[in-house]
């Protein structure tokens, strides 16, 4: 078997790898324009309440699952059940979620990263075309993009948990701070900024219905990585000395603060931009980052000419990019630590199988959006034909999580039992010991938390 397992050098090494993970495209365009949508500051402060009253615990407990275990979560989850055959399925579940996301984020990221490439060849103003898109992502280049994309993602993986995991985010983080934050300061000083802002944080309660209620609740906890097997295997990597729930809540809190931040970036540029836009129109995928954006920053020529519009585009695109990067490290992560822990395998073969597999598997969802007929119309559900690229979106990104989380939840209180959960929790944080978020913690894992996320998946489904 392999040598001592790798740690985390630092309690803040850890936080900004975790926070890396969380802080992804989701926070950065589905979230503003979420909340934008659904009632502005009562979208704002209800999400808040999901993330620290009903992801937080969940965080916690997979963080624990990990530490205590030592292991990946297949390896988590056998382990710490006893070896019991039914509790491998969740394990199983922990890797193949995070292992198709992968493959699908990872097709996402190269489009990012393209029109990286176009803006800082001059090329913003193709960009906005019409057809752009959709003849860059049928181009050749998309594969050109990927295998740059995965040397860069493997390159980091391959320099371990200290070296390249904790390195990178410890670079990138407070990289991607200082152009969020920079790229507020300028959006804001555009005129009719301030419009954006109102929309943003004025609250409508009105807005709130049972669909966006869930839709703000699965988007919490996707946004804070959970369910996808990666906190368990971040976990695994923390020191024994370092606490869970005050890392847990460092982390909570900077994704939440970043996705808040976002806002502030993207709704008073979409309103400086044009004023009367319509905000039910609002797309927040795809749409927005690839055919809105690009000619938001192609009209701040009139102000700051073609190469201040380009220059502002560029670190746009770069912030995101940087967001999915550390995103993606933490995701792939996953499936490498299952080779290294249940295989034996080295770091660097257990790398190339995986990246040998997701590659094939990411031009496959690269070709789905119209380069191969076949997996452009590969299923029909319900009525409706998906591809390929749409059909593992369906499956593992909007539906499997939540339940997933129920899982954790269930395994940790009711197999695992609450009190291995607590002494893992005070385990370098004896104050967390009888204290009131413990009692809530662990009260509201074993009740109300699965129930609402079992809610959640339903609803989707
Ligand atoms: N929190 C990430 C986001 O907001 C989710 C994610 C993590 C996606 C890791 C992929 C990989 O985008």
């Amino acid at each position: 078997m392999s040598a001592a397992r790798e740690h985390f050098g630092s309690r803040i090494g850890f936080i900004l790898a975790a926070a890396g993970s969380a802080v992804g495209i989701g926070n950065l365009v589905s979230f503003p324009v979420a909340a934008t949508k659904s009632g502005g500051g009562a979208f704002l402060l209800m999400y808040a309440l999901f993330v620290f009253l009903i992801c937080l615990p969940v965080m916690m407990a997979e963080l624990a699952l990990g530490r205590k275990s030592d292991k990946d979560p297949v390896g988590a989850y056998r382990q710490l059940s006893g070896g019991s055959k039914l509790w491998r399925i969740p394990g199983w579940m922990a890797l193949i979620t995070p292992f198709m996301i992968a493959v699908f984020y990872l097709v996402v990221t190269v489009w990012v990263l393209g029109y990286l490439v176009e803006t800082l060849m001059g090329n913003l103003s193709n960009l906005t075309s019409k057809d752009h898109f959709d003849n860059f992502i049928n181009s050749k280049s998309v594969f050109l993009y990927l295998i740059a994309l995965m040397l860069i993602v493997n390159g980091v993986l391959s320099k371990g948990v200290r070296g390249g995991i904790e390195r990178a985010a410890k670079t990138l983080m407070p990289l991607l701070f200082v152009m969020l934050l920079g790229l507020v300061a300028f959006v804001l000083t555009q005129e009719n900024a301030i419009i954006g802002v109102k929309y943003y944080l004025i609250p409508d309660f009105s807005k709130l219905n049972t669909s966006m209620v869930s839709k703000a609740m699965a988007q919490a906890f996707f946004s804070l990585s959970l369910g996808m097997g990666i906190m368990i295997t971040y976990g695994s990597y923390m020191k024994r000395q370092d606490s869970i729930p005050g890392s847990a809540r460092s982390v909570a809190i900077t994704d939440t603060l970043v996705a808040f931040t976002a806002g502030l970036l993207i709704l008073p540029a979409i309103f400086h931009f044009n004023p009367e836009v319509k905000i039910k129109e609002l797309e927040g995928g795809a749409g927005l980052i690839f055919n809105f954006l690009p000619k938001i920053f192609l009209s701040l020529q009139n102000t700051i000419g073609y190469g201040g519009a380009s220059a502002i585009a560029a670190i746009f695109f770069f912030l995101v990019f940087v967001a999915a990067l550390t995103s993606l490290v933490s995701i792939i992560e996953v499936p490498v630590a299952t080779l290294r822990d249940e295989r034996g395998m080295d770091r660097k073969k257990a790398i190339y199988t995986i990246a040998a597999i997701q590659f094939v598997l990411a031009c496959a969802c690269a070709m789905s959006s119209g380069m191969a007929g076949w997996l452009t119309s590969f299923v029909t559900i319900g009525g409706s034909e998906k591809s390929f690229f749409g059909l593992v979106e369906l499956l593992f990104y909007d539906t499997i999580l939540p339940l997933n989380g129920f899982l954790v939840c269930v395994f940790v209180i009711y197999k695992w039992k609450r009190a291995n959960l607590d002494r893992e929790l005070q385990e370098g944080d004896p104050a967390f010991a009888g204290s009131l978020s413990q009692r809530y913690v662990n009260f509201a894992l074993g009740t109300f938390i699965p129930l609402i996320l079992l809610l959640v998946f339903i609803i989707t489904v």
